[in-house]
């Protein structure tokens, strides 16, 4: 299905990626290590700022799925030398399923790959959860064992990694 598309965000969309990271939070507070409360009391300029500065950034990617100009999803990958990182994973209840989280990271891995990561680094809450099958399905091997999240009473994080040749 091609219903959607992939595109960075432009400079200007703070307040399209606060609403994404809102209803990220909001929908599924165990899949992220940063909580609701904390992404609530950021200051409007914070966010504003932090979306520009990387939207100027050689080495950092904030990804929009749109469906018919809806925004339905968002990632956001970073290189730093060979490694590349990827986080803020979510794709809205509505849109699952067909296929926008893999093209997100797909875009995602692409990217990185032509600014000459050699591998991509992730951490995604331990479990056999949608994320985790995603993860696999892609490519993604866990590295390690899973280190307990802090202040998450019972949860772990498990690193997984993509090399990339
Ligand atoms: C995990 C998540 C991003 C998947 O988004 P999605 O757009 O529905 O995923 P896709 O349709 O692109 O699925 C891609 C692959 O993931 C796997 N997958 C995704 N959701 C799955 C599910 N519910 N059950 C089984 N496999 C699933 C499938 O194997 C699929 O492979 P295929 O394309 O070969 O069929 C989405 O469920 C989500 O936002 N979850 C909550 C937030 C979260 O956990 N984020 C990760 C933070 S680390």
């Amino acid at each position: 299905m091609t219903d959607f598309t992939i595109r960075p965000f432009t400079a200007g969309e703070w307040t399209t990626w606060r609403a994404l990271r809102l209803a990220a939070l909001a929908d599924s507070p165990d899949a992220f290590g940063s909580t609701l409360a904390d992404a609530q009391a950021r200051a409007d300029a914070t966010w504003q700022a932090l979306l520009a500065q990387a939207v100027a950034a050689p080495e950092q990617l904030p990804l929009l799925a749109e469906v018919a100009g809806e925004s339905a999803g968002l990632t956001w990958a970073q290189v730093e030398g060979g490694n590349a990182v990827v986080y803020q994973v979510w794709v809205a209840p509505d849109y699952r399923g067909r296929g926008i989280a893999r093209a997100l990271l797909e875009r995602a891995i692409g990217w990185a790959r032509d600014r000459g990561a050699t591998v991509m680094e992730l951490g995604v809450t331990a479990g056999d959860t949608p994320a985790v099958r995603l993860y696999r399905r892609l490519g993604f091997e866990a590295m390690g064992a899973p280190i307990p999240m802090p202040n998450r009473n019972g949860l772990h994080e498990q690193p997984m990694r993509l090399v990339m040749d």
